[in-house]
């Protein structure tokens, strides 16, 4: 072989390698992209839209063996009620938020995750006080500020505040909590509520209750023991994790919950 055509060999090989790096380069970002990229769009930018009436089209479950005089609350806490939300809904995007554009009486409407989840468990088990989780402070507009806001609760072991009122937990059989897991386990907020609750721990008049977790993709995580260390109680049941794009076609598994709830023992606290 010639020097020249040596030479040529050589930089045909180089390139052949270029190319392969950058072939490469490219299928790991593609593969990042499909991993993490897309659930964050989605998480960030898109709107996800959800019909009530559909949504809450639940069957209903019956609880007679947990409460008496259909005593139960169910307590929520959501990011869409605790932050300053702008007023124009079709700008409104995230996957912690959807917007209700069905209601004809009292138009659009923007409602979180966990709020829709209390309201399908709500609608399936019939009469029932409900209670929001709201804070002193309001939480930014947007989804990334309000993850930093969280951050800075957890460093600094805040004492988030509350504007509502804890209800007398006293007159409820069963209590249902649904909350989002922020950072791995109960936002300061929850921790707040359930550490003033005063939950009754009577065998004779025994009390119930259960946990619904709304959360991105970690599942439960930390939450369950947080929760029930600050609230000094266990878990009548195993908690229902829900994956927060799934919220809206949440009302079977949320129905086939309650329904083992009601089909089994559970626990007092
Ligand atoms: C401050 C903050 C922290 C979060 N941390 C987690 C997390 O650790 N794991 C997870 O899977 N999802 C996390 N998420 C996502 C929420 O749990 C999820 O979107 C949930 O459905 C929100 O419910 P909501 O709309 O009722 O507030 C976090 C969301 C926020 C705002």
């Amino acid at each position: 072989m010639s020097e020249a055509a040596k030479i040529q060999d050589t930089l045909k090989n180089k390139s052949h390698k270029k190319l392969i790096i950058v072939l490469i380069i490219i299928g790991v970002i593609i593969v990042l992209f499909f991993a993490f990229g897309l659930s964050y769009i989605k998480r960030h930018f898109i709107e996800k839209e959800v019909d009530l009436s559909a949504a809450l089209d639940i069957r209903s479950v019956d609880l007679d063996s947990i409460k008496k005089d259909n005593r139960i609350l169910v307590v929520s806490f959501t990011y869409a009620e605790n932050a300053k939300l702008i007023d124009n809904v079709d700008a409104v995007s995230g996957a912690s938020l959807m917007v209700d554009h069905h209601d004809e009486l009292q138009g659009d409407r923007i409602i979180g995750n966990c709020e829709l989840l209390s309201s399908m468990i709500g609608s399936s088990v019939g009469e029932c006080d409900y209670c929001s989780i709201i804070t002193e402070k309001t939480y930014p507009d947007t989804y990334s500020g309000t993850v930093a806001e969280a951050k800075k609760e957890f460093d600094n072991d805040e004492d988030v505040k509350l504007r509502s009122e804890i209800p007398d937990l006293s007159k409820y059989d069963t209590v249902f909590i649904i909350y989002p897991v922020w950072w791995g386990t109960i936002p300061k907020a929850v921790e707040t509520f359930v550490e003033q609750a005063e939950f009754r721990h009577d065998d004779k008049d025994p009390q119930y209750v259960f946990a619904v977790v709304s959360h991105g993709g970690s599942g439960k995580a930390e939450s369950v023991s947080g929760l029930e260390k600050a609230a000094g109680i266990k878990l009548s049941a195993p908690v229902l994790e829900v994956f927060d794009d799934d919220t809206t076609e949440a009302k079977d598994v949320v129905y086939k919950w309650l329904k083992k709830i009601s089909e089994t023992k559970p626990s007092p606290v």
